[in-house]
This record gives C-alpha cells, structure tokens and sequence, in this order.
C-alpha cells in the first residue's frame, strides 16, 4: 500500500514529499498577498465526505490549483498587517523534521527522549535572555518555563497559576468565590485571550480595565484600583507589545506598586511581541523590569521567523509550577516527564524544534538585527505618516506597529465626525481584503493621544513589520495604493 511509508513505497514517497516542498516554496516566494478570493458559497462541497481516495501527486496537483490561490501569503512583501512570515528556513525545516520524528513530549523516557532535554535548552535560552535566573535543573520541576500551542494557551496557563498562587487550594476544591479573582489589565488594549481565560478556569468576567496614558497604565488610577479592591485582585497584566500598538509598559514602576500593596498579586508580562526585543542589545532596556514579574508569555510563531503554533510561558520561580500540576499514571512519574506540567494539555509534538533549529542557525546576535531592523522600518513608515497630508498617527512606535488613519487632509479634521472618518477607514480596509494586493491589520482602539479627540473610539489601519521582505519603496506604495482606493470609495 504505497499510501502508507514503507521500504516499498519509498521512491512514491520522495516523490510526493519533493513536490509538496516545491509547492510550498513557491507559495512563500509568490508576491501576492491572496491570488484569488475564497468565495464562502464553496464550503458545500468541500464538506462532502471523501469515500473513496485520490492518488497524492493528483490530489497535490488538486491542491495546487484548488486551495493554494485562496491562502494568505505572509511572505509576500505587501502583507503588512500581522505578525510574523515564518520564513526562517532552519525553522521550516524543523517543524517538517518534528513531524517526520513523531516524538510526544508528554513523557520523556520513551517517548521523547532527546527532544524533552532540547526542549528544556530552548526554555532555558529564552529565561536566560528576558533576565531570569538560571539554577541547576535536576528535574522538570526546575525549568521554569513550559512550550503551550500560542500566547493563548501560554496565558491561560498564566492565570491558572495566579489563581492557585492567590487561593490555594482551588485545584482541589474549585472556586468558591469568584469575585475575589479579580484581574486587572489596561483598558482597550487587552488581548482577550485573558478575559476568555479567567471565563475558562471558573473565575467568571472578573477583568477590571484600568484607564491608561498613552497605552500605558495610569499608575494612579492603578493604586487606586488595587486599594479599592483590596484581597480581591489576584493578578494585574501588563503588556511588552499590546496587541494594536505594541506599547511597552513601565515594568518596574507596576511591579513595585503592585508588590507594595499586596505581595501575593501574580504579576504577568504578556511579552508575546515583545520579547523578541530581548534578542537585541541596543532594545532591550526597553523591557527592563520584565525579569521582576512571575511569569512572562512569549510567542516565537509571532516574532522570530517560526511557523504556527508554538508559544514557552516562563516563570520567574521554576517551583510554582508545582502548584498547578495534576498527574496520573498515565503519565509517567519521572524526573523530566513534560506532561506532569503542562496544564490544558496531553500528547504534545516537538513544536520547540523549530525554535531550537532557528536560534542555533541564525543566533541571538543575528536575529537581534532582524528585530532592529524591523522596528527601524516601523519609525520610517511613522515618519511617513507624520510628513504626510493624508494620514495620521495614533500611538508611539515601540517596537514595529504603525497605528494611522486615512483623514483626506489633516489639517481639516471635524472631530464631530468621527464616525465618518472611522467609517471611511473599515471601507478601506474591507476594498483591500476583497482586492488581494495588500494586507493591513484593523481593530478598534481609544485616541489615547488625544490626536483627534481624547479617547474617542477609532478604527484606523495597522502596519506591522514582522516580515523582513519589506522594503521602504514596498510601504511607500501602500501609502500610495491607500489613497488611490480612497479615492476610489
Ligand atoms: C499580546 C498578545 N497576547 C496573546 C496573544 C494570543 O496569542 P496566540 O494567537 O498565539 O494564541 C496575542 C495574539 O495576537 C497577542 O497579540
């Protein structure tokens, strides 16, 4: 059965695989963003259950004509909009090799027993970088760091470890009251990956927003909230790259504010843009203080050249992971068995494979200068928008998000209009989705500048420069092509 591998149907085999590789490097190397737009009205028949099979080089050549044209091209230099293109080719080639290598990092002995050791390297690196001390690690419960599938499951995990943290006793006996779970995050700039996650552990919507200045937190209104709600906050969020304009928070400041009024808060740092700073000398002091909080989520598929899906949550003290584990014999009780504190999940591939590939082929010192240049391009493009008629700026470039909206001309804003401006920027952003051409990223996001009205709900367009194939005549260009479609709407 040449279907399945095997000696026999080895030359089949290299066959198909050299054709898959071929398809998906041409797909990376294509210039456009989407060749053909996915018409919805098509799901009915894919939905039909495949009774009888197609020989894989006719379902390829199938694939090819029928599915790739409609995929998102990360790679191409006018996506601009979303993190990462995942183009680190030591990258790709460990996310083929951990599926080639089928190991299952849930236990370590038999199932992962070189994988489960490199994994632990990659976690260690990453500590080592955001400032974490590194003790000698005799078993897992010394690492400090678990790998999740994305900064979901990397805060999820997080929360689940402030809850336990601030209530003991909880993953035995659940909990009793949720109001006194309380989280705080800033306002409007969130990721809702922590409101879904307190939903999911059983400590309901307890998310205070606290008001911010320019995306960061208003530490008076910070203390005051925490003295308010006093025994009843169990975590206070902080952002190194928000999710809309990737602001860095005052680490230091939060974490002795906190700390001083109740020294059991959890202090979590979702670093999952903003970690890769660490990678850079000339950067990283902006996420000094990140090393004082408990933990720290981090998302490599969102900033360092590696394909989905693969996230490292670290924690400052590698023993609370103590707190959360639940384990059967299921699980093998050894020393260095992963599965024993990996809250959320069972069977776990070898998605560090591709970290480990990237970080040993390209290095810190390299991809510390992919990171410089990133940002480099962002405050180029925020210059742009600055010197432009047409645009405007809405958030201080910290590490490589432009957050602009299209006005017409700046100098006849009507702040009464703000509907119309916001109005005129989502039909952009929809005629370029339907186009094809370019990719900008939008959301909704309070002027906290105050460039058209202080703390008006907007919608501008997003630059993000997580892909390297860009270059300054490519933004140029979008400039351009955004006011040529304005025109045209
Ligand atoms: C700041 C931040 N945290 C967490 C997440 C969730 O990450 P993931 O999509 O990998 O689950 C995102 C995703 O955009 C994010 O921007």
């Amino acid at each position: 059965m040449k279907e399945i591998l095997n000696k026999k149907s080895e030359d089949y085999a290299r066959k198909c695989l050299d054709k898959t590789l071929d398809l998906g490097l041409s797909f990376k190397l294509n210039s456009d963003v989407k060749q053909k737009v996915f018409d919805k009205s098509m799901l009915d028949k894919m939905i039909e259950v495949p009774v009888n099979g197609i020989e894989l080089n006719k379902l390829l050549a199938k694939f090819e004509k029928e599915v790739i044209p409609y995929c998102s091209n990360f790679s191409s230099s006018n996506f601009m909009g979303f993190p990462d293109a995942g183009n680190s080719v030591a990258g790709i080639s460990g996310a083929i090799l951990a599926d080639f290598l089928q190991q299952n990092l849930i236990n370590s002995s038999f199932c992962a027993p070189i994988a489960t050791y490199m994994e632990i390297a990659v976690i260690t690196w990453f500590r080592e970088l955001l400032g974490y001390k590194i003790k000698p690690i005799k078993s897992i419960w010394d690492v400090g760091g678990i790998i999740t599938y994305g900064g979901t499951g990397s805060n999820v995990t997080a929360m689940l470890l402030a809850r336990e943290n601030y209530h003991s006793d909880t993953m035995t006996k659940g909990v009793f009251n949720p109001n006194k779970c309380k989280v705080i995050i800033p306002k409007g700039i969130g990721h809702y990956s922590i409101r879904s996650s307190l939903m999911w552990i059983g400590c309901g919507d307890n998310v205070i927003e606290v008001e911010t200045e320019n995306f960061k937190y208003n530490l008076k209104t910070l203390e005051k909230t925490l003295v308010e709600n006093k025994g009843e906050v169990m975590c206070v969020v902080c952002y190194a790259g928000d999710s809309r304009t990737m602001t860095i928070d005052n680490f230091k400041e939060v974490h002795d504010l906190v700390k001083k009024i109740d020294k059991n808060i959890w202090l979590h740092a979702d670093a999952c843009h903003g970690f890769s700073l660490a990678f850079s000398k000339k950067l990283k002091n902006k996420i000094s203080g990140i090393e004082l909080f408990d933990s720290i989520s981090t998302d490599p598929h969102k900033v360092l050249e590696i394909p989905y899906c693969v996230s490292a949550l670290l924690i400052k003290d590698p023993q609370k992971f103590k707190l959360i584990t639940s384990t059967s014999d299921l699980i093998m009780q050894e020393d260095f068995a992963w599965g024993q504190i990996t809250p959320f999940i069972g069977s776990k591939s070898w998605v560090s494979l591709k970290i480990w590939f990237m970080m040993k082929n390209i290095g810190v010192k390299k991809i510390g200068e992919i990171i410089e240049r990133r940002h480099k391009m962002a405050l180029w493009l925020k210059d742009e928008i600055v010197k432009s008629k047409e645009f405007i700026l809405l958030n201080d470039v910290s590490i490589n998000s432009v957050v602009f909206m299209y006005v017409g001309d700046k100098e006849k804003i009507d702040n009464t209009k703000i509907d119309e401006l916001n109005e005129m920027n989502l039909k952009i952003y929809n005629y370029l989705l339907n186009e094809g051409k370019y990719y900008l990223h939008k959301f909704t996001i309070p002027d906290n500048l105050g460039v058209i009205k202080k703390d008006a709900i907007l919608v501008p367009l997003r630059y993000m420069s997580g892909n390297d194939n860009i270059s300054k005549k490519n933004i140029k260009n979008m400039l351009n092509h955004v006011i040529d479609v304005s025109k045209k709407i």
